[in-house]
């Protein structure tokens, strides 16, 4: 308890130093995490979280049993990724790095590709320019037919109708979780072609 109420005051603290980069009033709760974990399990191959934030959904990703070393991580914020290598087991790998440079730095680590990117960032508050270089980032990583998930607030999919027109992705709705602040929804990306 006392950790989780000062991973709180953590985010907290971050959240008024850069309001636009992190754009959330809390970590998402345990329950959205497990929805956003949903489907992996010790067997799934290599996956990317962009934006995991205090890790949260980290933390449900390896509860499904998912080997530490299949985990690579992408946050922009200087504490929080301290934060996370204070905390995770240590095969995690951790750039502090924007979500932008991961196919370059990854892709040779990588030549199957993700079998999913878990994002956590906030898309739909991004610049058009920036959104648009993390989601091609997101699917220029991902193995053909994997997904790119997201979660979001409001009542439409966490991107834009013009972007998933363009990626020609096929948008699959997930859990609504009534326990998060506020209430959330995940979302399932697909590309229809490669
Ligand atoms: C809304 S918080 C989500 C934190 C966590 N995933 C959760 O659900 O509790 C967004 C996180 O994305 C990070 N972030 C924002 N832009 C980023 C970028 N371009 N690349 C990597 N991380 C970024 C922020 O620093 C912040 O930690």
């Amino acid at each position: 308890m006392t950790a989780q109420v000062s991973e709180f005051a953590m985010f907290r603290r971050r959240l008024l130093q850069n309001p636009r980069q992190i754009s959330a009033i809390a970590p998402s709760s345990r329950e959205l995490a497990n929805a956003m974990a949903a489907g992996i399990g010790p067997h799934t191959g290599p996956m990317v979280e962009f934006g995991p934030g205090t890790g949260r959904i980290t933390r449900a990703i390896l509860e499904t049993g998912l080997p530490p070393d299949r985990l690579t991580l992408f946050e922009l914020d200087r504490e929080l990724a301290a934060h996370l290598g204070a905390t995770l087991p240590p095969a995690v790998t951790i750039h502090q790095q924007p979500a932008q440079t991961a196919p370059d730095l990854m892709r040779a680590s990588m030549p199957k590709g993700a079998a999913a990117v878990i994002s956590g960032l906030p898309l739909l508050s991004m610049p058009n320019a920036v959104r648009h270089e993390i989601v091609m980032a997101a699917f220029k990583l991902l193995a053909p037919g994997a997904p790119l998930v997201q979660f979001t607030y409001g009542p439409r999919p966490p991107l834009p109708a013009d972007l998933i027109a363009e990626l020609d992705l096929r948008v699959e709705k997930g859990a609504r979780v009534l326990r998060n602040l506020p209430p959330a929804r995940v979302y399932r990306f697909y590309r229809r072609t490669p």
